[in-house]
């Protein structure tokens, strides 16, 4: 898929680029990311959208994958940006995005993080629970200014995916319950602020979502919902947020439809319940994360240990593992992978991928057709440009990879490699006269 190929010399080939020479020049393990595709995929959420006929913003969830130049590429393609934290917002101001495009998510953000994101003056908060609705307009009213805000609610609704991943139903940690009758007194609650305007509503009901009842659900739970609104209050939204979620295909279990369709079917159902209730059309917010950079990312190591039982299993070691890509561990995720640097050759044997941590269950993949590995083969595993990178993390203390955009047959490093310095730079040493007296 995207720019990836087998080439003449058997290599897997990214963006014009020969995985083995990548690796020879950056390193192991390494984040590649087909800039084109990902390029595409925000190109396709914005013409759908076009052609809907809606007026629409498409935010890119940063959570999927964050670095400057990310936000760079986003900037570029015209669309807004998703934040959940202050070291998210941090990195798109660094990077220049223009704050009135990006909007402010999480169930707990802290007075340090609203106050950072109100100097900057982003462009929507989305108002998560009743605290926040409190503590962001007593900031709001202290520093004198009105601020843009969306209300985040639960509708309710199952959307069939790994139960971490999902945020629609009413017991959930994320959200104002439209069932429970918090949503209608939050909205009732903003709209008595001074210091709010309330642009509309928000939810997502889960990720990695293939079938599209969940948001057709959604769709008419908030319609309906924002009709009970109008009749209590004569309010009305401007704008409809209806998340992200939308599913990619990992491995040939998956089956998700083209962007276009999921906003194909989005646009219709919101036209069909808005126009049903004689309501005006709002404008259109969606958050896709994942769907955007998820199988732009393909992560390449090399192959070291195999230890071999017979009868049982083979296991293959590979330089990473959970610290670079947690998913496996976490909800289960299934990944393929293929030897890069003999990307022609047949499978002829069953093997399990695992990782270089130091947890039996860091296992990358299980019982995997692959050529006969040797130690020095590069394994290229695909599709792990979202929540990879984003989850990295340095349990036993691996430092984190480099990421690189691939592009035309050229590779620019978009994060460098942590150093062994890295690591221990917020470390301070104990004095030695305090620490013989512990
Ligand atoms: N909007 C909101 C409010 C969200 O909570 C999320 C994801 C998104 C948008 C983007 O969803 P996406 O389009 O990427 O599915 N770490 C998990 C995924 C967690 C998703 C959290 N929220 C994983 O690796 O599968």
């Amino acid at each position: 898929h995207g720019t990836s190929r087998v080439n003449a010399r058997g290599h897997l080939e990214i963006g014009g680029c020969d995985t083995t020479e990548l690796v020879r020049t950056y390193g192991t393990p390494l984040y590649v990311y087909d800039e084109a595709l990902i390029r595409e995929k925000c190109r396709a959420y914005v013409k759908a959208f076009e052609a809907s006929g809606f007026r629409f913003q498409v935010a890119y969830a940063s959570k999927a994958f964050m670095c400057m130049a990310m936000c760079q590429l986003v900037m570029e393609e015209n669309m807004s940006l998703d934040v959940v934290s202050g070291g998210e917002l941090y990195t798109a101001l660094k990077a220049g995005f223009p704050a009135e495009r990006i909007h402010f998510h999480g169930n707990n953000k802290t007075e340090e993080e609203l106050s950072m994101a109100l100097d900057a003056g982003i462009g929507c908060f989305v108002v998560d629970n009743f605290f926040e609705l409190e503590l962001l307009h007593d900031l709001a009213q202290k520093k004198d200014r009105v601020v843009p805000v969306m209300l985040r609610l639960t509708p309710g609704i199952e959307a069939h995916t790994h139960e971490y991943i999902s945020t629609g139903q009413d017991d959930s940690k994320f959200g104002f319950g439209v069932a429970s009758g918090q949503a209608l007194q939050a909205v009732k609650r903003a709209l008595d602020k001074p210091f709010y305007k309330l642009l509309g509503i928000h939810s997502h009901i889960g990720s990695q979502i293939f079938e599209t009842t969940g948001f057709i659900g959604a769709i008419e739970v908030l319609s309906a919902f924002l009709e009970q609104v109008r009749d209590e209050t004569k309010y009305e939204v401007e704008v409809l947020n209806l998340g992200g979620g939308f599913g990619i295909r990992y491995t040939e279990e998956d089956d998700p439809l083209p962007v276009g369709e999921y906003i194909k079917v989005i646009t219709e159902g919101v036209r069909r319940q808005f126009t049903a209730r004689a309501y005006p059309l709002p404008e259109i917010w969606i958050e896709p994360g994942r769907s955007i950079v998820g199988d732009a990312g393909t992560t390449l190591y090399t192959v070291g240990s195999i230890k071999d039982i017979p009868g049982i299993r083979k296991y293959v070691a590979i330089d990473g593992g959970m610290s670079d890509n947690i998913r496996p561990a976490l909800y289960q995720a299934k990944y393929e992978a293929m030897l890069a640097n003999r990307a022609g050759e047949e499978a002829e044997e069953t093997v399990s991928i695992a990782g270089k941590c130091c947890e039996s269950g860091d296992m990358l993949i299980w019982d995997y057709a692959l050529p006969k590995a040797n130690p020095g083969d590069i394994l290229a595993v695909s599709c792990t440009g979202a929540y990879g990178y984003s989850m990295a993390n340095n349990y036993n203390r691996i430092r984190r990879p480099a990421v690189i955009f691939v592009k035309d047959g050229e590779a620019e490093v978009v994060v460098e490699r942590e150093t062994y310095q890295d690591l221990v730079k917020n470390d301070r040493v104990v004095p030695r006269v305090l620490s013989r007296t512990i």
